[in-house]
């Protein structure tokens, strides 16, 4: 009930007679002075309301209008505190006094007069059907005009979980457009609920009132985040069982309630099984659908808005090992509560790019237009659905050409390898459904010897499904254009060609020869070298009289006395032996040699102390001996004095055994380098 604090004008235009009260009876409370106001500008209609408090039960008011000419309208014998009285029975254009007498029993009492002019005072109706929606941080709030004109709104708020808060106020002009007005409520949280009243008032009328508050709503958070859904898919019986579950959404948010609404681009097509609504308050949903592929939506609502949806894609049931259609699946008459379904096919993933839908209904018709607009060479995915107490249930599926190609790519990555000199390794990938226009029925693999005269070609199939094969028994050292093509009903299509030139024949045995050869050579070698070390056994090395040549010697390397011996030659060095020796002298020397020569008799002689000695016995020695030795050709001598000979102006002569050399020449100092 309007109380009196709620009066208030912004014009400031009504002017308040408050007379005292009269009272006429002892149990009589006065009621409070009435208000005389329109729904709106455009009303006819005046309603009078004022309050009244008693235990009475039986009162009754009289309402009086008191205008300045002096006539007076009177409403006898009202029973609420409420009348609506018509434009013509009252004065409205002028200013007027009137009040109300309230009668209990055999008492009355009267109101305080008020006064103003009836046509300028508008109250709307409180706020009605407030709808309520956030966008980001603002909340937007919407109810029914209360005529054409924006009005003045005010909004108390508070937020849900703080109720003993005062209320936060504001003061905010209306749009108003398709007869709602609107108000937008900024800086708030979406995330918390709101707890919110709306009063509004005319902003044209000269004399508006506020009218009463709206009830208070409750707004829910915003619903941020799209279900966490998690489905089950279950076959049963030619249809498929779908559970779906998700997890609820915050407490904030599902305040005022909270409802979920599934949709399916099955049912939304009304195909086979006519459209349902789905919505549920649970965190649950069980349905059925067909076996091609559908995408479910699940959507949370509140008061305040929808959440984003979260969409599950479930695919076609497998397809795996799917036949191909019978061809005259078009003709076919299609039976009440079935439907058709043409998917056409871009890729092996069987993925619906478009469909066309056939349903009993207007089945000639559709049947043409599908025969228009299906393509030829395309691969489409086809079902029979029928809808069976309200499960959609699979009659048929499988692959359908209305037309069937060759194909018009060949074989992809198409890859030859030699194994062997009469076997080769290939592989390839299958043709994309795109490019095979038609269903493959094998491959064609052909060699052709390129080299020979004959060229025959030797063509064989190979199962539609492989990817390798091992071609066997080709002729060693040999090219090969090896081809392979795809082929449908159609026919065969563009060829993957590769060369190959197959290895030449037993190249084992070369490699075997060549190792033999080796083989022979490295017993050879081992054979001369093993059969020399026992020749030397054997038969002992007969020495080979050694001829001194007689160049002449430099002075500075003249020695007559050394014995040298060559360490490198071992052959030698194990059997280092002195034998007897004669060195026959010259006869003509004038000097005795038994000074320089003497018993030669020994085993190793240090070579420095040869050499020193040597030396010695040369500075000793006269020019003209010296000469006269270079004219001797500079020669050892040896002499075993023990049987003097006579040698005439001859050279020493060296007798060697058993492989021992005496080299007169070596007299140099690096003569070990030998
Ligand atoms: C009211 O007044 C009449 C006479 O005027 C009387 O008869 C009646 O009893 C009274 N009623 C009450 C409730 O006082
Ligand atoms: C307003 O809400 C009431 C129930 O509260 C409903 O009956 C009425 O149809 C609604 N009006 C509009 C225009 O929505
Ligand atoms: C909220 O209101 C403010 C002030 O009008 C505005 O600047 C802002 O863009 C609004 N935000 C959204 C998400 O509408
Ligand atoms: C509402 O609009 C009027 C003018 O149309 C303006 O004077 C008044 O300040 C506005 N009130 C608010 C709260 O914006
Ligand atoms: C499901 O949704 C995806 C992505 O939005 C779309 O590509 C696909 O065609 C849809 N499938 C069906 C059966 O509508
Ligand atoms: C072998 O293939 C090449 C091209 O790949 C082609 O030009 C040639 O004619 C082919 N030879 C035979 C004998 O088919
Ligand atoms: C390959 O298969 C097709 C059809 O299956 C058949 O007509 C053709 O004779 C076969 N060719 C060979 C070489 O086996």
């Amino acid at each position: 009930m309007e109380t009196f604090d709620h009066l208030r004008s912004p014009h400031g235009f009504v002017l308040f007679t408050l007379l005292a009260t009269i009272s006429k009876g002892l149990a009589c409370e006065a009621p409070s002075s009435p208000q005389c106001f329109r729904r709106n500008e455009e009303e006819s209609v005046y309603i009078c309301e004022w309050g009244f408090d008693t235990n009475e039960s039986d009162v009754t008011f009289d309402l009086y209008f008191h205008d300045i000419i002096g006539s007076v309208s009177k409403f006898m014998n009202l029973k609420k505190n409420r009348t609506e009285i018509i434009e013509e029975k009252l004065t409205v254009g002028y200013k007027i006094d009137f009040w109300v007498d309230a009668r209990a029993g055999n008492s009355s009492c009267t109101s305080p007069r008020r006064s103003g002019v009836l046509v300028d005072s508008v109250k709307y109706d409180a706020p009605q059907n407030i709808s309520v929606f956030w966008s980001g941080n603002n909340l937007s709030l919407s109810w029914l005009a209360a005529e054409e004109h924006p009005a003045l709104a005010e909004v108390w708020f508070r937020q849900y979980e703080h109720p003993t808060e005062s209320w936060e106020k504001r003061l905010i002009n209306t749009t108003d457009e398709a007869s709602m007005y609107k108000v937008i409520v900024v800086n708030l949280l979406k995330n918390s609920a709101y707890q919110i009243q709306i009063r509004h008032q005319s902003m044209k009328a000269k004399n508006s009132l506020w009218s009463s508050w709206s009830p208070v709503i409750i707004v829910p958070a915003e619903l941020e985040h799209k279900p966490e859904v998690s489905s089950k898919i279950k076959f049963v019986s030619h249809t498929r069982q779908v559970t779906l579950t998700w997890k609820s959404a915050p407490r904030a948010a599902t305040l005022s309630g909270v409802k979920y609404r599934l949709n399916d681009t099955q049912s939304s097509r009304g195909c086979p099984c006519k459209k349902k609504s789905r919505e549920t308050s649970t965190n649950s949903y069980t349905f059925y659908v067909s076996y091609s592929a559908v995408n479910i939506t699940v959507i949370a609502r509140n008061a305040a808005g929808e959440s984003p949806q979260a969409i599950i894609q479930v695919p076609a049931a497998s397809a795996a090992d799917l036949k191909i259609c019978d061809k005259s699946l078009l003709n076919k008459t299609i039976k009440k509560r079935t439907c058709l379904e043409f998917y056409e096919l871009q890729d092996a993933d069987l993925k619906p790019e478009s469909v066309m839908t056939l349903t009993a209904r207007k089945q000639k018709k559709e049947k043409q237009k599908i025969n228009k607009t299906m393509k030829d060479f395309t691969r489409y995915l086809y079902f029979e659905h029928r809808c069976d107490d309200g499960k959609p249930q699979k009659v048929k599926m499988c692959l359908f050409y209305k037309k069937e190609g060759v194909p018009n790519k060949e074989p992809k990555d198409f890859a030859v390898v030699a194994e062997t000199q009469n076997s080769a390794s290939l592989s390839w990938k299958g043709i994309s459904h795109e490019h095979l226009r038609g269903f493959l029925t094998h491959y064609n693999l052909c060699s052709v010897k390129i080299s020979s005269q004959d060229g025959k070609k030797e063509c064989f199939n190979v199962s539609a499904s492989a990817t390798k094969h091992h071609l066997k028994g080709l002729t060693p050292g040999t090219k090969y254009n090896i081809s392979l093509a795809g082929v449908t009903q159609a026919g065969e299509g563009p060829l993957a060609t590769q060369t190959i030139t197959t290895s030449p024949e037993k190249p084992i045995n070369v490699w075997l020869s060549f190792g033999l050869l080796l083989a022979f050579f490295l017993l050879s070698t081992c054979c001369t070298v093993v059969l020399k070390r026992i020749k030397s056994k054997i038969f002992p090395p007969v020495p080979i009289p050694v001829i001194q040549d007689f160049t002449p010697r430099p002075p500075e390397s003249e020695t007559t006395e050394s014995v040298f011996w060559c360490p490198q030659q071992e052959m030698w060095e194990r059997k280092e032996e002195v034998h007897e020796l004669t060195l026959h002298q010259i006869v003509s020397e004038q000097k005795s040699v038994s000074e320089e020569t003497s018993s030669f008799r020994r085993e190793w002689v240090d070579r420095t102390d040869e050499r020193s000695e040597a030396e010695r016995t040369d500075s000793t020695r006269s020019d003209d001996e010296r000469s006269s030795l270079d004219s001797a050709g500079q020669m050892l001598r040896r002499t075993q004095m023990t049987e003097p000979e006579r040698v005439e102006n001859e050279l020493a002569m060296l007798i060697y055994k058993n492989g021992l050399v005496f080299d007169e020449k070596s007299e140099s100092p690096n003569q070990s380098d030998c």
